[in-house]
């Protein structure tokens, strides 16, 4: 039952280092056979927020399920996987655990390579991943400036070559996903507060809300707390003036629209202006941005017209692709396979792994 395969190391991936479990197979770090995701963000909602032990147990319940899906329509079996592909770090450690001991017991029973992945690598190399159906297209050009957003991470890079990273930046406090899911919550939106942030910023009628940026001199380093401080005093004076007590009023709809947008165009502005400047100073052929708040419209909107003034070609993966994700995990697995990297069974999970190299 084997389809016609284009080539390259047939991965099977496992992702679970956060609130989503996913599993993928990724053929030649390109193309995806298939890729399940099952979101708790549901299960998350209630709290506002991740609470590691109900995203662990979560994981539990819904992995094996997920990998019975991900072989669904994948036209491809065990026979044709060439490696088994996991998330060691970072992450929450009760999360990663998960995947790491599904995938050994995958790795083991049928004999496979096996290799654990840097889950930032992954974010990264979502760049490189095609939809079934969708032609080969051009690839990310080298060297290349990345600018990763997610909910716990926010970095700058430059690649010169495959699995080669210089940091140039990172956030010296919050990631930008966590800011917009705090301030999110502070205007009373739903959880995440990434997309419902972009979903009132596009209602805002009067757009006069200015928040401030912290452009940290010329580095390249990232400040989010500020941002989060003055988002928070700005509420509460709304709600004062608008006699708002109780935490279950919320200020009209129109206010959380114009504040949603204040608090939206200073994280983009800072994240588009500092990512240009890298990318200029690197020379860069292209332009990577990746995790969950690459997603957002307005940044991918703004991030776009930039690069496209400077004339180096922008690479950001579909929305879905941005967010976690199996497939992210089976595309930087499989360049970490073809370079001869290969996993004991007593890997270990590490929730601050650093991107290195
Ligand atoms: O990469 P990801 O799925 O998980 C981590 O590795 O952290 O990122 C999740 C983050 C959350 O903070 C979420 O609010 C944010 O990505 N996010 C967005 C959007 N979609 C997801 N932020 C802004 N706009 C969006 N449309
Ligand atoms: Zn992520």
């Amino acid at each position: 039952m084997t389809a016609s395969r284009a080539g390259g190391p047939l991965v099977l991936a496992v992702e679970s280092s956060c609130d989503e479990t996913g599993i993928a197979l990724v053929e030649g770090g390109r193309r995806i056979l298939s890729n399940v995701v099952a979101s708790q963000v549901a299960l998350h909602a209630p709290t506002g927020g991740i609470v590691p032990e109900v995203a662990a147990r979560a994981h539990l319940r819904w992995i094996l399920p997920v990998l019975d899906e991900a072989w669904q329509g994948a036209g491809v079996s065990w026979a044709d996987v060439d490696a088994v592909a996991v998330t060691r770090g970072p992450g929450l450690a009760g999360s990663l655990l998960v995947g790491i001991n599904v995938a050994k017991t995958l790795a083991w029973i049928h004999d496979k390579p096996f290799v654990g992945v840097n889950h930032l690598e992954g974010h990264l190399y979502a760049a490189w991943l095609r939809d079934p159906g969708q032609a080969d297209g051009e690839e990310p050009e080298f060297p290349l400036v990345a600018l990763v957003v997610s909910g716990g991470h926010t970095f700058l890079v430059e690649m010169t070559d495959h699995l080669t990273y210089r940091l140039l930046g990172q956030t010296v406090d919050d990631a930008a996903g966590e800011a917009f899911d705090k301030v999110g919550r502070l205007l009373g939106l739903d959880y995440p507060g990434g997309p419902a942030i972009q979903r009132a910023a596009g209602d805002a009628s009067r757009r006069d809300a200015v928040f401030p940026r912290a452009w940290l001199g010329d580095s390249y380093d990232f400040s989010f707390s500020g941002l989060k401080t003055a988002a928070r005093r700005t509420v509460e004076a709304a709600r004062a003036d608008a006699g708002l007590r109780e935490p279950e009023e919320h200020l009209p709809h129109a206010a959380v629209a114009e504040l949603a947008w204040g608090f939206q165009e200073a994280v983009v502005d800072v994240l588009v202006t500092k990512t240009i400047r890298a990318a200029v100073a690197a020379g860069a052929r292209s332009i990577v941005l990746g995790g969950g708040v690459a997603a957002n419209a307005a940044l991918r909107a703004r991030l776009a017209g930039e690069a496209e003034a400077l004339g180096v070609p922008l690479v950001v993966p579909r929305p879905g692709l941005c967010t976690d994700n199996g497939a992210m995990i089976g595309a930087a697995g499989a360049r970490r396979f073809a370079a001869g990297e290969r996993s004991g069974l007593d890997l270990e999970a590490t929730p601050s792994l650093p991107l290195a190299r």
